[in-house]
């Protein structure tokens, strides 16, 4: 790159985040990596990294988040890589309603609130690329992940609508789709399905047990599994392409998914998604 550009990546304490917020550095941008907790930003400014909190799950920390690095910046931002989240499982009829809601928080209206603020600067300055780090689970759906799910559709409505909405200005958004990746994913995930399912006591204990054991058992990783740098590459390109795409379908089973739910019918797919 010629001219240094500079980006706000959210959720970098680990997995795709912090991988992207590396890369990015390496290849000469003007990272800003951003983390929930405040014991993450020493790590990653020894790593070299400019580092603030930013908890998406709070408007104040979003807002003071994004102002510290427009102080910095003389108030531009060319890049913003919506990606902190977590995974919420549990059926949806052992959900508490306020445990869904806390997904949302930060998975669907913490990205909302920075990228309203995001778009008026981008506006201003005549530029601007916003990448939001959707899923496979945004197009297509599994059993026991309804409250990850649904924020990843309303991330992909939100984002095809914000697509149209800014057809006419220069600023172009595009949407990650990757299936599985490398990262603390699961684990921080197994920790959410504990602490907020009283999965004992379901009437779908039989299958918890059996997803438990097979996390237990293989870790995060099936063969179809890819490192974080696979969906870097692609952030790359919507970041640097002339012509950045809308979606970027990455792993197998991501494009497998896409192109099934295009062939079969409602049913035939849920029959293979029940298999989990
Ligand atoms: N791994 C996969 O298989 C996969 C597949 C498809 C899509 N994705 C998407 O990829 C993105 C990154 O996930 P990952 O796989 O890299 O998992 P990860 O290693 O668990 O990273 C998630 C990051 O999000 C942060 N985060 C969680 N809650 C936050 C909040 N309230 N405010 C700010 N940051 C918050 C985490 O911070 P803490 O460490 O402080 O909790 C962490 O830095 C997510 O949007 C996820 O939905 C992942």
């Amino acid at each position: 790159m010629t001219d240094l550009k500079n980006i706000l990546i959210t959720g970098c304490s680990s997995g795709i985040g912090l991988d992207a917020a590396k890369t990015l550095n390496k290849r000469g941008y003007r990272v800003f990596a951003s983390v929930r907790q405040e014991k993450d930003v020493a790590q990653l400014k020894s790593a070299g990294l400019e580092s603030l909190v930013l908890d998406l799950s709070c408007q104040t920390s979003i807002e003071q988040g994004l102002n510290y690095v427009l102080d910095k910046t003389g108030n531009k931002l060319d890049f913003l890589f919506n990606n902190g989240a977590f995974g919420q499982p549990g059926a949806i009829e052992d959900m508490p309603t306020e445990i869904l809601r806390q997904q949302f928080e930060t998975n669907v209206f913490g990205w909302h609130h920075l990228t309203r603020l995001v778009v008026k600067v981008m506006r201003q300055q005549g530029f601007g690329r916003i990448v939001q780090n959707s899923s496979v689970l945004g197009f297509v759906c599994m059993p026991y992940r309804g409250a990850y799910n649904a924020s990843k559709y309303a991330i992909e409505g939100l984002t095809d609508t914000l697509r149209l909405e800014l057809a006419d200005t220069p600023i172009k958004v595009s949407l990650l789709e990757p299936g599985p990746i490398t990262s603390n994913f699961r684990k921080t995930s197994t920790v959410k399905f504990k602490q907020h399912i009283q999965w004992q006591q379901s009437v779908h204990k039989h299958q918890y047990e059996l997803q438990l054991e097979r996390l237990q058992k293989k870790g995060a990783a099936n063969r179809f599994t890819l490192e974080p740098e696979a969906v870097t590459r692609c952030l790359i390109h919507a970041l640097e392409s002339e012509n950045p795409k809308v979606r970027y379908k990455i792993t197998f089973p991501t494009r497998l998914f896409s192109f099934l739910k295009r062939i079969l019918t409602s049913r035939s797919l849920d029959r293979l998604l029940q298999k989990g």
